[in-house]
């Protein structure tokens, strides 16, 4: 970041104040409010942070109106082309791509990490057999500060480097067991001679009363998945985890709050919601009838999958994910799969809409992502738990940059309070 001498000039009444305007490596300058309040005695008042810069930031860098999201400065469609999930999630850690010596040690090291301690195989157990995933998600993570206290002392570099090792090799264990719990069956232990992501597979797909072979383009279709939803800037998931972690609460509770935002339908949950609404359209006749209502003010239904607050063109993972829902469904044979083809159509026809059009609204990652995972096996209710295991590497990469920034302080927002002014305490008698 630069201070760029160029100031904003602010003026309220007979106060005149000078802004200083700091200059990012991309996008628009950033006018710094933080002596706004000590020299000037106002607030500024930015409900869902549409014009607030939360943090500085070296990781993840969106240009909404290209269209283009950078990961350390590596545009996202190339990583998807040529990279693989866990060298992203060292580029996004670490801030380089890796040697092959680095790669192969991170590989292992996280290989070397994916078994879960096996009393919190019990703590499932105490959940509802039809609870939703995400619940478990929430819970278990939440839970490993109670198994794992030797990494949760935010102070230590080491213990932060440990927890950020436990999470990234843990989570995809921890969604597969909550998958294998709804559905009743036995939980799958990881084997590490496979990748992070046929690993992943194994764990949900397999049965001990058979073996089970991964297929090489699904594995290579899921660490796909995994990549473009690795990191994000500074979504409200990930602001989240910020806010919590800005307290100096220990990184698995923090994890825990991030999978929590992540869950609404707004955000990780939209592609549950999406696959949802592509069939309950059912057939591309019905089309028509769901533009309008999502056209209508009078209704709250929205086009999931479609808009998003940053990208005012087309959202570049979509652009990947609907080429990766082409070859998965070829591979598997159903590349006339009726969800595929309402979804090609309702993209085609929102894309002519005015309505659509006027207002920048183009697919999201979650628009092809529910198709694939879809054909793949996966009910919809896990959707959001596999965005949550692939955004958990994002989440640790902003954590680890703000507890190690010198200037952090904990997250603490003003308000504009349009509630009662002072008044004396009436008796109940009185009342
Ligand atoms: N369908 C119909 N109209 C929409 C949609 C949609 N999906 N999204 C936005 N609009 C309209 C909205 O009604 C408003 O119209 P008007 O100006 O006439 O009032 C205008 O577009 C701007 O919408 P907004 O709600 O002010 O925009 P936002 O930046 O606050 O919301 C969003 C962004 C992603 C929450 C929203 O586009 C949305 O609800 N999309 C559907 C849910 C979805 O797909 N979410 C996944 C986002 S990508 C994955 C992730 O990051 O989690």
């Amino acid at each position: 970041m630069a201070n760029n001498e160029k100031t904003a000039k602010f003026s309220l009444g007979d106060m005149e104040l000078d802004l200083p305007i700091l200059s990012p490596t991309a996008g628009p300058d950033v006018v710094d409010i933080r002596k706004l309040y000590s020299q000037g005695d106002v607030f500024t008042y930015d409900p869902g942070f549409t014009s607030t810069a939360a943090c500085e930031s070296a990781i993840t860098f969106i240009d909404g109106d290209k269209g283009e999201l950078l990961h350390r400065g590596y545009p996202i469609d190339q990583l998807a082309d040529k990279s693989h999930y866990l060298e992203v999630c060292y580029l996004l850690i670490y801030g380089e791509l890796p040697s092959s010596v680095q790669l192969k040690d991170f590989e292992s090291l996280v290989t070397n990490h994916t078994m879960l301690h096996e009393q919190m195989i019990h703590f499932f157990r105490g959940f509802r057999r039809d609870v939703h995933p995400m619940a478990v998600m929430v819970g278990v993570v939440g839970a490993m500060s109670a198994f794992y206290h030797d990494s949760t002392d935010i102070s230590d570099e080491h213990q932060r480097e440990v927890a950020s090792i436990r999470l990234i090799a843990k989570m995809p264990t921890i969604a597969a067991m909550a998958y294998k719990y709804t559905i009743g069956q036995p939980f799958v232990y990881p084997q590490n001679d496979l990748d992070y992501a046929s690993n992943f597979l194994r764990m949900c797909f397999a049965v001990p009363a058979e073996d089970y072979v991964v297929n090489p383009i699904l594995s290579r279709a899921m660490d796909r998945i995994f990549t473009l939803h690795a990191d994000h800037e500074q979504n409200a998931s990930t602001s989240t985890v910020r806010l919590a972690s800005s307290s100096g609460a220990n990184p698995f509770a923090c994890i825990a709050a991030g999978i929590a935002c992540l869950w609404g339908p707004a955000h990780g949950g939209a592609n549950q919601a999406c696959l949802e609404m592509l069939k309950e359209i059912g057939t591309p006749d019905r089309i028509p009838e769901f533009v309008a209502r999502a056209k209508d003010k009078d209704d709250p239904f929205r086009l999931m999958g479609f808009g998003h607050r940053v990208y005012k063109n087309f959202d570049p993972r979509a652009k990947v994910m609907k080429q990766s829902a082409d070859e998965v469904l070829e591979l598997l044979g159903v590349e006339n799969n009726p969800t595929l083809q309402v979804a090609k159509e309702l993209e085609r026809v929102a894309l002519e809409d005015p309505y659509f059009a006027e207002r920048k609204l183009y697919p999201n990652v979650d628009f092809y992502s529910g198709i694939i995972l879809d054909a793949m096996g996966f009910p919809t209710s896990m959707f959001t738990p596999i965005f949550a295991l692939a955004r958990t590497v994002g989440w640790i990469s902003q954590w680890k940059e703000m507890i190690a920034d010198p200037t952090m302080k904990i997250g603490r927002p003003r308000q504009l309070y349009v509630g009662a002014p002072h008044r004396d305490y009436v008796n109940v008698e009185n009342r």
